[in-house]
């Protein structure tokens, strides 16, 4: 019998610890963290993250803002905003959510975050620190996947990990995290991706799979090792007449047929989610105590 990995209750864990170290700053008579987003244009899922990343701010104690643009946003009025943030001290950190218009070039309004405002851990800066293992903003998603499978004792040291998916925000940055010389990491490695050959003969040698391909139900039984530790990272929307709101939300993996196989699985709402908000939250405590030099 497969165990679930409960992203949802391991996140109220860490929010309590969060907002219990926040209450003992306000009561020293220090202001709050403030954690500022930015969101071009009015694709539903980012409004989601981002009507989520304000609950749980307020949650912890945070203060948080909001800059909405305009889906017509020009690139040189994104930076001027970015410029203010990076400027304005009150502000502990930022985001912008993305993906962004077409017309808007990302790599270069992601280097234009300051570093020490990056609590997404995107900027050049920070993934090469991170590279290095030094001190750094660790991206969110991946941040939250380590911290999930740390807090439920999954033993990682020497086990074969196949990450499904190479993109800068998840695949990359958790392949290079769970390869590295540290506690709840060790793991030996596999980076797949649309190129790679044989996929099913490599996912089904894996001890840990972390799937982030965006594709809906993309991992199926038949590519699953039994007793594998399975990590599903992906988010979509279909339609669903028999829900409230039209929709239920499915991942990367077939839960169906994978679930039962496994050791241990995140669910799908539930699972890697709400730890990437949680982890956003801990960057930016940390970016609060470094400007306050705590
Ligand atoms: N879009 C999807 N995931 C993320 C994330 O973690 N951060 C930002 N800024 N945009 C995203």
């Amino acid at each position: 019998m497969y165990q679930l990995l409960d992203g949802k209750a391991t996140a109220l864990q860490i929010k309590d610890e969060i907002a219990n170290e926040v209450r003992h700053l306000t009561e020293q008579g220090h202001r709050a963290p403030h954690l500022a987003a930015v969101i071009v244009g009015t694709d539903g899922a980012s409004m989601t993250y981002v009507a989520n990343k304000e609950k749980s701010s307020h949650e912890v104690g945070f203060t948080s803002s909001v800059y909405r643009m305009s889906e017509t946003t020009s690139e040189q009025q994104l930076l001027e905003t970015i410029e203010f943030l990076n400027n304005d001290s009150d502000i502990d950190g930022f985001i912008v959510q993305l993906p962004l218009p077409k017309h808007i070039n990302e790599q270069k309004v992601v280097n234009a975050i300051s570093p020490k405002k990056d609590v997404d851990g995107f900027t050049p800066y920070n993934i090469g620190r991170m590279v290095l293992g030094e001190d750094c903003f660790t991206p969110a998603t991946p941040m939250g996947i380590c911290t999930l499978l740390e807090r439920y004792g999954i033993e990682t040291e020497g086990k074969h990990c196949v990450v499904v998916g190479r993109s800068n925000i998840v695949g990359t940055p958790v392949a290079n995290l769970l390869s590295r010389n540290k506690k709840s990491a060790n793991c030996t490695v596999t980076l797949c991706h649309s190129r790679t050959r044989n996929l099913k003969e490599i996912t089904l040698q894996a001890d840990i799979l972390v799937v982030a391909i965006g594709k809906p139900e993309f991992i199926t039984a038949d590519m699953v090792k039994p007793g594998a530790v399975v990590v599903d990272v992906g988010i979509h929307r279909v339609p669903d007449a028999s829900k409230k709101n039209g929709y239920r939300v499915i991942g990367d993996v077939k839960h169906s047929e994978v679930d039962p196989l496994c050791s241990w699985v995140t669910p799908v709402p539930g699972g890697v989610g709400p730890l990437t908000i949680v982890s956003l939250l801990e960057n930016t405590l940390k970016a609060y105590k470094r400007s306050h030099q705590m």
